[in-house]
C-alpha cells in the first residue's frame, strides 16, 4: 500500500458513468476486488475505487457521479492531479475451476480487471436502463438484463464459481442462490484502512471492518461466522431508507457520495 500523487490521463463517459484514467506511478495494482481511496482536490474525505483495469503506465476507475465527492472525481481532466491510497483490502480468490461472474449497476466496476485475471470467463450483468447498460461493453462474454428482469434470473443451473459485486439486495439474492459465492460488499469509508471504524458492519454477530475484513466476503461471510442477512444491513436500517423498489442499495450510494 502506498499514497501517490498522480495525474489525470483522461475520463470518458459511459452511460452515465464516468472511466477516469489516470497515470500508474508506482501504485501496485493489487488483486481484483480490493480498492483505492481517491482524494478529489478540494474534497476532505477521500471514496473508495475498485480498480476498473490496469496496464503498466495506467490505471483505470469506474465512477458513478451520485453526489460531491464523486462529481468533483468525475470532473477531473487531464491537467488535473490527485491522491490515490492503495490498494486496500481483501480482493477475489482467484484459485476458482469454473468462474461467473454477476455485477449490477456500479458493481461492474472491478469486473473487466477480474474477468482479464480469470481469462474472460462468463458474466452476467444487471441494469436499471440501457443507459446504465452501456458499462456492460468493459466485460467480455457478458449476458445483460435490465429491470425488472433480475439478474439473479441469468444465473445458470450449472454450479458455477460466483464471484459478484453489486448493490446488498442483490448480493443477498446471489448468496441464496449460491451460498458459496464470493461477495464484494460496499460500505462507507472514510480512510479505507481500519483506523476509523466508519465501515465497522455485523459479520458473525461482531462488527467487524468491512475495509479490512473485506470488501470482498470468503462464502458470502460465512468463513467469518455467518452473517444475518447483509452485513451492511445494521447501517442500512440505521440510515432508514429505500429505494424505489423498496431495497435499501440507495442508502450506501448516498453514504458514497
Ligand atoms: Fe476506516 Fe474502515 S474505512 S476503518
Amino acid at each position: 500500500m502506498r499514497r501517490e500523487l498522480l495525474s489525470v490521463t483522461g475520463a470518458e463517459g459511459i452511460g452515465p458513468y464516468t472511466l477516469l484514467r489516470v497515470a500508474r506511478g508506482r501504485l501496485d495494482a493489487g488483486v481484483p476486488g480490493q480498492f483505492f481511496m481517491l482524494e478529489a482536490p478540494g474534497r476532505v474525505l477521500p471514496r473508495p475505487m475498485s480498480l476498473c483495469s490496469a496496464s503498466p503506465r495506467e490505471l483505470t476507475f469506474l465512477i458513478d457521479p451520485i453526489g460531491p465527492g464523486t462529481r468533483a472525481l468525475c470532473s477531473l481532466g487531464s491537467r488535473d492531479k490527485l491522491h490515490i491510497l492503495g490498494p486496500l483490502g481483501n480482493g477475489f480468490d482467484l484459485e476458482v475451476e469454473r468462474p461467473l461472474l454477476v455485477g449490477g449497476g456500479i458493481g461492474v466496476a472491478p469486473l473487466p480487471r477480474l474477468s482479464e485475471a480469470l481469462g474472460g470467463p462468463p458474466a452476467v450483468l444487471g441494469f436499471r436502463s440501457d443507459w446504465h447498460a452501456e458499462a456492460a461493453a468493459l466485460v467480455p462474454n457478458a449476458e445483460t438484463c435490465i429491470e425488472p428482469i433480475l439478474v439473479t434470473k441469468l444465473l445458470p443451473e450449472e454450479r458455477h464459481d460466483v464471484l459478484a459485486c453489486g448493490p446488498a439486495p442483490m448480493l443477498e439474492a446471489v448468496r441464496s442462490l449460491a451460498p458459496a459465492a464470493q461477495l464484494a460488499w460496499e460500505a462507507p469509508m472514510a480512510c479505507g484502512y481500519g483506523a476509523c471504524h466508519g465501515c465497522a458492519v455485523e459479520i458473525g454477530g461482531e462488527l467487524r471492518r468491512l475495509c479490512v475484513e473485506g470488501p470482498v466476503l470468503r462464502r458470502g461471510g460465512t468463513e467469518h461466522g455467518g452473517t444475518r442477512g447483509s452485513p451492511v444491513s445494521p447501517l442500512l436500517r440505521r440510515a432508514g431508507s429505500t429505494d424505489r423498489a423498496g431495497a435499501p442499495v440507495s442508502v450506501l450510494v448516498q453514504m458514497h457520495r
